[in-house]
């Protein structure tokens, strides 16, 4: 079976004499999150507002659950919802009304639809409060609970994490992963936040300048960065202090953080380190690698905006 929810094929944008995107060709599948991942400027709101028919095409062509956006425009809607930029509430209305105003445009959204989709966002307490008492954090999960009323199979948010606390992007986080896996949503995330990106999708499409410029997994834009044979890592022992004091006896980079102490050198020298720590009688509790510049190393080489 054919589970691409969402085909971009060759799209661009010129507004003016301007190309503003181009040669965007895109495949998202069933159930995956994909975060859409580049800097301001990029043209990433740009190609979400054609995708979800804010914005006419210039070239090239859209399909949602195999419905062009072109040609059949209202079947391709019908099955994606979206958050662009901020959502639409009415902050004198209470979040439920908010959501019943919105079934209206539905005909086949319940009252036992709407109870349903608060749940799912976790907004049962609050749904009768007006939304002007809400946090950004629930107004964004206001939004995704209308987003998702009429159950899309493509749901697409635009930069949902600006401006949120880390416990809100944790919870957004959550969220989408649990619409995703539990319902078999698909979602479409953009965003400039590397780190972010990295915790939240399964895969990630780079885009700059309005190109995409790569399309990996997660995992596969990590490894692009092993080529070198550098390692990063905090060794956590029962003596962190003597445990520097034998690494940095052999001319090798180590400092103390707070978890441990962190190494930094070629991928040769680890085996060594541990033999020797474990020889001078130092417990090692666990060693983590340090990934957490290489997704953003990635990104400086493949966007050339690194010096
Ligand atoms: N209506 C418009 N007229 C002219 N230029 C536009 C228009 N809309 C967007 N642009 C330009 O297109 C480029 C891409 O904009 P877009 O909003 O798609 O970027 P973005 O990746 O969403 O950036 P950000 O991270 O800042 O949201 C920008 O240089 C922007 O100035
Ligand atoms: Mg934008």
């Amino acid at each position: 079976m054919n589970d691409v929810v969402l085909k971009t094929e060759g799209l661009k944008k010129v507004i003016g004499k301007r190309t503003i995107v181009s040669d965007i060709s895109l495949e998202l599948h069933k159930g995956e999150i994909f975060g859409f991942l580049g800097p301001n400027g990029a043209g990433k709101s740009t190609t979400i507002k054609m995708i979800v028919g804010l914005s006419k095409i210039t070239e090239g062509n859209i399909y949602i659950s195999g419905h062009s956006v072109k040609t059949e425009f209202k079947k391709a809607m019908r099955n994606v919802g979206c958050i662009v930029e901020n959502p639409d509430l009415y902050k004198y209305m209470s979040g439920l009304d908010n959501l019943r105003m919105f079934a209206k445009m539905y005909p086949s959204v319940t009252e036992q639809r709407i109870n349903e989709v608060v749940k799912i966002v976790d907004l049962e307490k609050a749904i009768k409060n007006k939304v002007k008492t809400y946090s950004l954090g629930m107004k964004q999960r206001l939004g995704i609970a209308q987003a998702i009323l009429h159950s899309p199979d493509l749901m697409i948010l635009d930069e949902p994490t600006n401006g949120l606390d880390p416990a809100g992007i944790h919870d957004m986080r959550e969220l989408l992963r649990k619409l995703c896996s539990e319902t078999g949503l698909t979602v479409l995330v953009s965003s400039h936040i590397l780190s972010e990106m990295q915790l939240m999708c399964d895969r990630v499409g780079i885009i700059n300048k309005g190109k995409i410029v790569t399309v990996k997994t997660i995992d596969e834009l990590i490894n692009m960065t092993n080529d070198d044979d550098k390692a990063v890592m905090v060794i956590k022992t029962d003596n962190n202090k003597k445990a520097e004091e034998i690494i940095k006896a052999k001319a090798i980079k180590c400092i103390s953080v707070a978890e441990g102490v962190q190494v930094e050198t070629s991928k040769e020298n680890v085996p060594a380190i541990v033999a020797d720590l474990t020889a001078q009688g130092i417990a090692i509790f666990g060693m983590d690698n340090k990934d957490t510049h290489t997704l953003e190393d990635v990104f400086m080489k493949l966007t050339g905006e690194g010096k």
